[in-house]
This record gives C-alpha cells, structure tokens and sequence, in this order.
C-alpha cells in the first residue's frame, strides 16, 4: 500500500509496500471521541470479559517498583514455570510480545522472497501479514464449510513450501479440525515443512469438544520435530494488554526462534503476570463456564431471530447480516456497541461478536434487536 505522498517509495524494500496492516476491532477510546456516548460495551476483539486473575493484579503492584530496571530477556522463571505446566523442556519454549510476535518470527526464520507460505481462506489475518513481512508468496487455501479444508492444503505443497500456518479453532470463524483429521495432516506433510499450530483459543475449546475428537498440539512436538505449537495469554488468562504468548517445539526450531526475537521483546509486568495467571487455573475454568453460557446465550436469540450464524468453539462466533450488514453495523455503534464488521476476511455479510457477560450479551442483543426491527 503506497501511501498519498511518496517520497521514499523506491528506497522502501519492495515487500513493505505489499502489506495490508491488520485491522484491530475500535477501541472504547475512540467510539466515545466520535459518538460522545458513556455507556459502550465492546465485543470486538475476543477479550476476556472478566478481566484477569485477581492474583495478577496483585502481582503486578508488588513489582511496580522495579519498573526502572530491563526485564528478564530470557524469561527464565515463566519458562520454568511453563516448562512444568506443559510437561517439556524450558529450551523447547520461545516466549513472545503476545503469540503475534512468535507467529510472525517463524516466517521470519523460516520463509523469504521466493518461497511459499500456506494458509487457509478465512484464517486469522496475520498469516498473511507474516508472508507478506518477509517477502514470501503467501498460498490461500479455499476454506470447506469456512473450515481449514487440511486435505487441499496438503494439495497445495510444492517444492517452494517453508510454512503452513493452520489455526485451531480458526479466528474468525471458530472452525475446527478433530484429532483423527489432524493426524492424517500432520504425518502427511514432509518433515522438511515447518507446521504451525496455533492454539490461541485452545483453553475454549477443549471446554466445548469432547476429548476423543480434540487434541492437545504440544503433545505431538517431540514426534513431530517441524511442529510449532503457539499458545497466548491474551485470551483464557485475560492478559491481552500486556502482550505475552508463547511457542512451543523442537529445541533447535525454537533455538532460531530466540536468536532472532529481540534482547527484551517480552516486559517484566508480562512475565509476572502469566506466571500468576498459570498458578490460577480455577480462574480460566470460571472463563470457560461463563463463555460456554454466553455462547448459549446468544445462539438462543440467533435461532430465534432466524439469523445464520457460523457454530464456533471459540470465545466468539459469526452471524450473517447480509447486505445490509455494515448499516446495521454503524447503528449498534450508536447504540454503544461495538463488534467486528470482517469484509477484510473477505466475509463481507459477516459480523463477529466476542462473547460477554452475561449482562454485555443481553445488552448487544437489545440493541441487535432494536437495530433489526428499525429496518
Ligand atoms: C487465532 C489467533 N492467533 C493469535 C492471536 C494473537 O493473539 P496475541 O498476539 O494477543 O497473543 C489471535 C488474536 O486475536 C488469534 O485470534
């Protein structure tokens, strides 16, 4: 994208010019500069609607004195700390600023101009980016039932592949694929392939979906030596500001990962608050519930109303609007409510809420509703 007045244009390296910067959902902030309105209840950005562990909170106080001195550069207490919840090694774990980071090193490590970058139709939007980053050739796949369609990427391999991004559940779409599909993908890519995982929304997940038909990534690294696992504490743990996630693979893979990660690319208050926010499990199994409600919550209301809706096992889900949806869109806005218009996921009819309390899901659904009936 060039912008209006370019005078550095031919001295930028050629891949800047072909990145589609990632659209963030509005912020609070914002929506009360333009609208003037109090009261906004935000459902936009799959944020933890109950904040963070209690314990974190107090955590992050007690160190606030230290604020003057660098963090950690090597994470080494979160890694432990890690290291032992996941039952591997601390040298398999690069810790990232959010997952996005560790998401976009890999293709930093791994890809460049001239190679091939898969990902599906309607996977999160910083697969692109990553290939776009790094100058590599980025190979969408089309989506089956807006799911990863993991037997026709498997068809898209070529001798010019480095990487395949695949999300489960996919954001936006809260798609997944089961242990058996999975299985058969993975042992089906060549081992030279680097394979990530992402599980940004795994804690959800696992809440809706059977074990037999669900699986846990991390388990199939040490088998799997091109595997990468990333995990977050933006979303379950409720962590997203400070900006922490993880990568989970081989020593060696992970090893590149943290020779290019920047000296301290993770801060102190991050490090200490998932540290707490891992101690604190009864919390996320209190997230879960409340997500499993809000989700019913809103399905009800979708059937009623006759309103198409993606099934998700995420903390969000999709509806379709039609072609009217951006009005509708501007009208919750000035109602106070903001959730995420996704025509740049090429869902133009789409809009994705993230689940809410129970009080903010009533809230956006009056106001979907009074929004519907004005038409
Ligand atoms: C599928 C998926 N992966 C990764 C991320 C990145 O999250 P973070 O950088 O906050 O860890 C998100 C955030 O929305 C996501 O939806």
């Amino acid at each position: 994208m060039k912008p209006a007045s370019a005078l550095f244009c031919d001295q930028v390296q050629p891949q800047v010019l072909g990145i589609h910067p990632y659209i963030p959902g509005k912020p609070v902030s914002e929506l009360q500069r333009e609208l003037g309105l109090e009261s906004i209840t935000k459902l936009a950005s799959n944020e933890n609607p109950l904040g963070a562990s209690p314990n974190v909170i107090t955590a992050i106080q007690n160190e606030l004195v230290d604020i003057a001195r660098y963090p950690d550069g090597s994470a080494y207490a979160l890694k432990q700390q890690l290291a032992e919840f996941l039952n591997i090694a601390d040298t398999q774990l690069a810790i990232g600023n959010g997952s996005n980071e560790v998401l976009e090193l890999v293709s930093r490590v791994f890809a460049g101009p001239g190679d091939e970058i898969i990902y599906s139709q309607y996977a999160f939007a910083v697969y692109p980016i990553s290939a776009q980053v790094v100058g590599a050739t980025g190979v969408e796949v089309p989506a089956v039932n807006w799911g990863h369609d993991l037997n026709a990427m498997l068809a898209a391999i070529t001798t010019k592949t480095k990487l395949i991004y695949i999300a489960n559940p996919n954001n936006p779409t809260g798609t997944f694929f089961t242990k058996e599909q999975w299985q058969h993908f993975i042992d089906a890519v060549p081992s030279h392939i680097i394979v990530v995982l992402d599980e940004a929304y795994l804690e959800y997940a696992q809440s809706f979906l059977d074990k037999a038909l669900y699986f846990n990534g991390v388990d199939y690294v040490e088998k799997y030596k091109n595997l990468l696992v990333s995990r977050t504490f933006s979303k379950a743990y409720g962590l997203a500001s400070l900006r922490i996630g993880y990568m989970v693979g081989n020593e060696e893979t992970v090893q590149y990962l943290n020779q290019m990660r920047e000296p301290f690319n993770v801060n102190h208050y991050a490090q200490v608050a998932a540290q707490n926010a891992l101690q604190d499990q009864a919390f996320v199994e209190q997230v879960v519930q409340l997500n499993q409600a809000g989700m019913r919550q809103l399905v009800n209301v979708f059937d009623e109303l006759d309103i198409a809706y993606i099934s998700s096992i995420g903390n969000f889900i999709c509806i379709d609007l039609g072609e009217k949806v951006l009005e509708y869109n501007q009208k919750l806005l000035e109602e106070g409510v903001i959730v995420r218009p996704i025509a740049n996921y090429g869902m133009p009819q789409y809009l994705r809420i993230s689940i809410g309390t129970q009080v903010e899901n009533q809230y956006f659904i009056d106001a979907l509703k009074k929004v519907l009936q004005a038409n």
